[in-house]
């Protein structure tokens, strides 16, 4: 957020600042989307709606789920939220007791760590292996079960290094957890944006239900972060808790915003096959562009759409000590916005955003070369 508002400033005072930080499309919302909109606003659809979304809403989720993943889940398994941001909050604080325990892969997205604080949860995180793409076994998460462990939070692709976990150690890790009766929420945020392999999700299994709660969101996968559209596929009793949260705090996700999130579920998807190409080229090229600054490092994203390089060989020297320096340094210096790697977890690298234009890429990677190199 720091280096965000600085970049901001930079900007308003008339800078070229070339924006690596901004974690959403640079595509607009496709038109078919922004038509249903707009025809819900002609049509005054404009007034409350249920709590939790509208039952057309429910529908159209678990029917896109249903043909994207051969899930089989109900509207009375679903609720709609304003983003998946809020969804992982109320799952989080209806599961999360004082004292529970709760394991992260690291790096992760930062908001995870924090929604479990607030439900005065313990996170317990777990170390992946950065020279194997940041990889996470199933193994690996055994090792940190506890008797207090009550949720395992799966971010794959993950937000921000990119890695996908193989299926065969998600079914692994799915058969750990359900045979303790621990939680695993699955955070599929990125989960269209996939370079190698078919979309998956671990709610598909037979025994799911009871055990998986899946956190989807539409900002991403339909350029539609300013909607602020998420949704929940988790056990009634849940759906009914997050319900009476959501029910004294915001009240329905927009009505409008509702109205076009049914036109993204139930109308074409070929935006998102585009979407996916053109962040397949721009990862191909980030990647080898990075690798070609002496002394960086960058695994290889299989999925979503940043980088997140090691450039652990600018540390200790310029009066740089850590990566959130190294970020401001950037920012000011090479007028280059990237978000410092202490912010998920981990202590050499920087996330790189390429949800912006080749042009772009190649601009803000000259400019760090030089500043790592020169
Ligand atoms: C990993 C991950 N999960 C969930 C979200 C939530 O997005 P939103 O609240 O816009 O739906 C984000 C957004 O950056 C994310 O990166």
């Amino acid at each position: 957020m720091k280096v965000a508002a600085d970049a901001e400033r930079l900007r308003s005072q008339g800078v070229d600042v070339v924006d690596f930080g901004a974690g959403e499309p640079d595509f607009p919302t496709p038109e078919n989307i922004k038509q249903a909109a707009i025809r819900a606003l002609d049509q005054n659809f404009t007034k409350y709606t249920a709590a939790g979304g509208t039952m057309e809403l429910k529908q159209a989720i678990c029917q896109r789920h249903r043909e994207d993943f051969g899930t089989a889940y109900e509207p009375s398994e679903c609720i709609v939220s304003v983003g998946g941001k809020h969804v992982i909050f109320n799952l989080t604080q209806a599961v999360v007791n004082p004292g529970d325990e709760v394991i992260i892969p690291v790096p992760y997205w930062v908001t995870y760590k924090d929604v479990v604080n607030y439900a005065g949860g313990k996170c317990v995180f777990v170390e992946t292996d950065e020279a194997a793409g940041f990889q996470l076994s199933a193994a690996l998460i055994e090792k940190h079960f506890t008797p207090k462990t009550r949720m395992v939070i799966m971010n794959s692709p993950s937000n921000p290094s990119g890695a996908v976990l193989d299926q065969a150690e998600f079914i692994k890790l799915f058969e750990l957890c359900h045979a303790r009766g621990v939680y695993l929420l699955t955070d599929e945020c990125y989960c269209h944006f996939l370079y190698d392999s078919a979309p998956f999700s671990i709610a598909s299994l037979p025994d799911a239900k009871k055990t998986v709660l899946v956190a989807g969101s539409l900002s991403k996968t339909y350029a539609m972060t300013g909607w602020r559209i998420g949704f929940a596929l988790a056990p009634p009793a849940l759906i009914t808790a997050m319900n009476k949260l959501q029910s004294h705090s915001t009240s329905n996700p927009t009505s409008i915003a509702q109205k076009a999130a049914v036109e993204a579920m139930l109308g074409p998807q070929d935006s998102v096959r585009a979407m996916l190409a053109e962040y397949r080229k721009r990862r191909d090229f980030v990647v080898a562009r990075l690798r070609q600054i002496p002394g960086v490092t960058c695994a290889e994203p299989r999925g979503a759409f940043y980088a997140y390089p090691n450039i652990g060989c600018a540390l200790g020297r310029n009066g740089v000590q850590n990566t959130l320096q190294f970020a401001e340094k950037a920012l000011n210096e090479a007028r280059v916005a990237v978000v410092p790697g202490e912010a998920f977890g981990t202590h050499a690298h920087v996330r790189i955003s390429y949800a912006t234009s080749l042009k772009e890429l190649a601009r803000g990677l000259d400019r760090l070369h030089q500043l790592i190199a020169g």
